[in-house]
């Protein structure tokens, strides 16, 4: 992989998304892009990335895909799950293998009906009651790797801290036991790695590493879920292996692909805030005194500002359903 480090972008047609070198440049250079695509092709088209032959399990090459750039374009899509939906190949650029959809996917690349069903149990779980316990929960993580960090005088702030604080929170979440978190951790690693070598075994191919690291969570969620159903205690598995609204419960492989989901969604967005929001802090010294003088006035926008400014999730998916709606991003993208 090359990267570009060369003047700034003057025309639309020289960026490509779906060139990995892309995403290798300083973030300046392609946030310039975004500001390029947004004010002169805000509906632009791309050519998927080709990952043919990178893996056993890659499918053939998909129809390509229009990128939208502008707030109110991609909120209108969100809108609109009717004619943008999620269900069709999950949320991300290439179809993931029907195998995988269900492992790596669940309520994130379902719609209505299924949608609202997986929402409406797990919303349940949620109680305001869960919610305290995880807020008391995070302040207590958070508290401990702190300590552990001081004691050590120096660290790696992603390894140390912002890595550990979502994961141990999310298995704390599910009941997980510490004995636990090495595995939920290489296991997260793996299937949130995009082809990372730095987390997949060594010449491993990596939709099959993947697939066995979504199974060997399964398996744990699944011998955690049937524990609990015989000693339930006020954890988030207890919860949702008890939820029955109305007759309607989640069945065995629906609670694992939430916990992966959870796993997926929860780890590595909150881990690259917090490396993102330290860095900026770091370089904006004057940011953070504001911060320091007034924590908990400024954390209100604060945080979000942080999210905003990391942009933790790059794109979601959506397929489209209408031939119309089709027609016209094709007429906006020409
Ligand atoms: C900075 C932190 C986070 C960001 C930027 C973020 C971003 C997102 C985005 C953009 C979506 C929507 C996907 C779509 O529209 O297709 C989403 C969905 C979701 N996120 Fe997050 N997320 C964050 C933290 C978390 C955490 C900590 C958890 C759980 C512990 C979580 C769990 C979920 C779940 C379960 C969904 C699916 C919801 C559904 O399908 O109804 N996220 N997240």
């Amino acid at each position: 992989m090359t990267i570009v480090t060369s003047a700034a972008y003057t025309t639309v047609e020289s960026i490509d998304l779906s060139d990995m070198a892309f995403w290798a440049q300083p973030p300046e250079r392609r946030e310039q892009a975004f500001a390029l695509l947004r004010a002169e092709r805000p509906v632009a088209f791309f050519e998927e990335p080709d990952f043919a032959g990178s893996s056993t399990l890659a499918h053939a090459r998909g129809p390509g895909y229009f990128a939208l750039t502008r707030h109110a374009d991609i909120s209108e899509v969100s809108r609109h799950p009717e004619i943008f939906c999620s269900g069709k190949g999950a949320i991300s650029i290439i179809d993931l293998p029907d195998t995988m959809v269900e492992y790596f996917a669940g309520m994130i690349s379902s719609d209505n009906p299924r949608h609202a069903r997986l929402r409406r149990i797990v919303s349940k779980a949620f109680s305001p009651h869960q919610v305290r316990a995880i807020a008391e929960e995070i302040e207590r993580v958070a508290n401990g790797l702190i300590d552990r960090a001081a004691d050590l005088g120096e660290c790696d702030f992603v390894t140390s801290f912002a890595g550990p604080l979502s994961l141990e929170i999310i298995c704390d979440m599910m009941g997980l036991p510490a004995s636990e978190h090495a595995t939920v951790s290489r296991c997260s690693n793996v299937i949130a790695s995009s082809d990372d070598p730095e987390y997949l075994p060594a010449g491993s191919d990596h939709l099959v590493a993947m697939l066995e690291a979504g199974q060997e969570l399964t398996a744990l969620m699944t011998g955690l879920a049937a524990f609990r159903l015989e000693h339930p205690t006020d954890d988030l598995t207890t919860a949702l292996v008890t939820t029955n609204i109305d007759g309607e419960a989640l069945t065995q492989s629906e609670l694992a692909s939430f916990f992966i989901l959870l796993l997926t969604a929860g780890n590595e967005t909150t881990r690259n805030s917090l490396a993102h929001g330290l860095l900026a802090l770091s370089q904006n010294p004057d940011q953070r005194a504001i911060w320091q003088s007034d924590p908990v006035g400024v954390a209100a926008t604060g945080v979000d500002e942080i999210v905003r400014w990391a942009s933790p999730v790059n794109w979601m998916r959506r397929t489209v359903t209408s031939a119309w709606a089709r027609t016209s991003l094709a007429r906006r993208s020409a």
